[in-house]
């Protein structure tokens, strides 16, 4: 745990999946610094395991070890998430937390709300508001519970509040902060992997990335691309169109990884110019995309992080729940369309495609605008302990 203040028990901070890291390292950071704030308490519930998908990251963010991992490891959706619950509430019960801190949408997020709402602890999520209106994504439905459950919502971006208010919640416990996952993006990105030395780690020619026509790359694990032969099936043609113009280099997702094989696609990216590599590290990530011509994913954060790096970036959806990439930033919705992709690209080719601009408050200073509400609302608290919402 960090060092010490006030009365009130711990700010738990809890994380489970890669997308939650480099949302949570500032904010731990931005909280030590606050002198007011109780200590943090980090929870990681194991959702994510793999060294991979998980210790790596913690290094590359320079995030400490959690105090505690509870360890559920993967499952169904209801497994997943009933485990979380179950192995969480006695870590409430026994620390007190001042309030749960949790962020984006991904199972761990609305587990642990779940339970601090049933203790009556108050809730701060990080990332609120977003909607893609797709209730196929399970990500979805963890947005919307989790902002019900809330008691202090901060958004990345104004529309955010609109889709809150329609939900009814009330404005005055939302907050429009920035973007905490551009803090690290602008907090890494002088100390980004060149692209050649993660492609030559993996065994690969650096060749491959370095011809006049540049490269791409490519992320998929939604279950919507990759869960289905056809729909990947579909995906991996869009993709080798692509790479007849422009390498591609695909960091593959364990979800991907194992409905490659199992649905024989392995050959025909074998035969393409796409280069498969392992999952990587935050630094490798943000080397690639920050020199990439083009950006294929289905991944929210990345729709982000491309609008931030002013790079091209061809969301494999029909919807975003990060509309400002598509208004202001590089974001293009292209789904698996082949004619969409194609005339995306040989824009690309030619003009070098959508440049955008940076969005209000995504300027690296997230974090801290939210230390320093949290500081005051812990003053509010301490000065009337008897209310608990914002
Ligand atoms: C989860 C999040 C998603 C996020 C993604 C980023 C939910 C609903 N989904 O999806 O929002 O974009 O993380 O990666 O919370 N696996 C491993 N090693 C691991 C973790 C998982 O091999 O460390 C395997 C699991 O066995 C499973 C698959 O990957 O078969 C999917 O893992 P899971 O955590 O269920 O969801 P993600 O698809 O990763």
């Amino acid at each position: 745990m960090s060092e010490a203040s006030p009365s009130l028990g711990p700010l738990v901070c809890v994380v489970g999946a890669r997308p939650n890291y480099m949302k949570m390292a500032p904010l731990l950071r931005a909280f030590a610094s606050r002198g007011g704030l109780p200590k943090t308490m980090l929870i990681h519930t194991g959702q994510h395991y793999d060294l991979a998908m998980n210790e790596r990251l913690f290094t590359d963010l320079q995030l400490p070890p959690p105090d505690l991992n509870l360890e559920v490891g993967s499952g169904t959706h209801a497994v997943q998430t009933a485990e979380v619950m179950r192995r969480f509430e006695p870590v409430v019960d026994d620390v007190k937390p001042a309030c749960v801190i949790v962020v984006g949408d991904v199972n761990s997020t609305l587990a642990c709300s779940l339970v601090a709402s049933k203790k009556r602890i108050s809730i701060v999520h990080v990332e609120a508001g977003l909607r893609s209106f797709d209730r196929e994504m399970p990500e979805e439905i963890n947005r919307l519970l989790t902002d019900q459950l809330a008691d202090i919502l901060y958004t990345t971006e104004r529309d955010a509040s609109v889709n809150l208010a329609r939900e009814g919640i009330d404005a005055s416990r939302v907050r429009f902060v920035g973007n905490v996952m551009i803090d690290s993006l602008l907090a890494h990105k002088a100390r980004a992997v060149p692209v050649a030395t993660t492609v030559a780690r993996a065994g690969f020619d650096p060749a491959v990335v370095e011809g006049a026509a540049g490269f791409g790359v490519v992320t998929l694990h939604r279950p919507s691309n990759v869960d289905d032969p056809a729909s990947f099936g579909e995906a991996v043609a869009v993709l080798v169109d692509v790479a007849q113009r422009i390498p591609l280099v695909w960091p593959v997702h364990p979800r991907a990884r194992s409905n490659i094989d199992r649905f024989g696609l392995a050959a025909t990216l074998r035969d393409a110019a796409i280069t498969l590599l392992e999952p990587q590290g935050y630094l490798e990530m943000l080397g690639l995309m920050a020199t990439a011509r083009v950006v294929m994913t289905d991944s929210g954060g990345i729709q982000e992080e491309t609008t931030a790096l002013a790079v091209p970036c061809l969301t494999m959806r029909e919807n975003t729940e990060r509309p400002i990439t598509v208004v202001q930033g590089t974001n293009t919705l292209v789904g698996r369309n082949r004619k969409r992709v194609r005339d995306c690209i040989d824009d690309i080719v030619r003009t070098g495609g959508k440049r955008g601009r940076v969005p209000e408050l995504w300027d690296g200073k997230t974090a801290e605008r939210i230390a320093i509400d949290l500081e005051r609302w812990v003053a509010a608290r301490t000065s009337a302990p008897e209310r608990r919402v914002a």
